[in-house]
């Protein structure tokens, strides 16, 4: 059996910023290889490039819904250059650690991160 952190189990119980946000400002969702979950956070960035509020949506397994929900905590209140390198190992750390089995699970998070500042970019490019 895989045994968790207290704030894994924190975040996988009591999920923080769920949902979604009207009008985003960028979005990234994808999904894992490994398992087939999915992952899709929403942020909102203000005229400075600070990350005023994320939300996500996660159909996956305990350890996505819990690094989904650090993942908008660690960004919140953050500028977008302050997180664009913020790793799954980030994401771990700050969970108190995952099981091994369970690390790829973290990376949907990174990378969902990631497609979302790409997509930020990619719609200032037409304002
Ligand atoms: S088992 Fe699929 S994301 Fe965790």
């Amino acid at each position: 059996m895989v045994e968790y952190s207290e704030k894994v189990m924190d975040h996988f119980k009591n999920p923080r910023n769920v949902g979604v946000i009207e009008d985003p400002s960028g979005t990234g969702k994808v999904g894992s290889p490994v398992c087939g979950d999915i992952m899709e956070l929403h942020i909102k960035v203000d005229g400075e490039g600070v990350i005023t509020d994320a939300r996500f949506r996660t159909f996956g397994c305990g350890a996505a819904i819990a690094s989904s929900s650090i993942l908008t905590e660690l960004i919140k209140g953050k500028t977008v250059e302050e997180v664009a390198g913020l790793s799954n190992e980030a994401v771990v750390e700050a969970l108190g650690g995952l099981p091994e089995v369970k690390v790829h699970c973290s990376v949907l998070a990174g990378e969902a991160l990631r497609k979302a500042i790409d997509s930020y970019h990619e719609k200032r490019k037409h304002i």
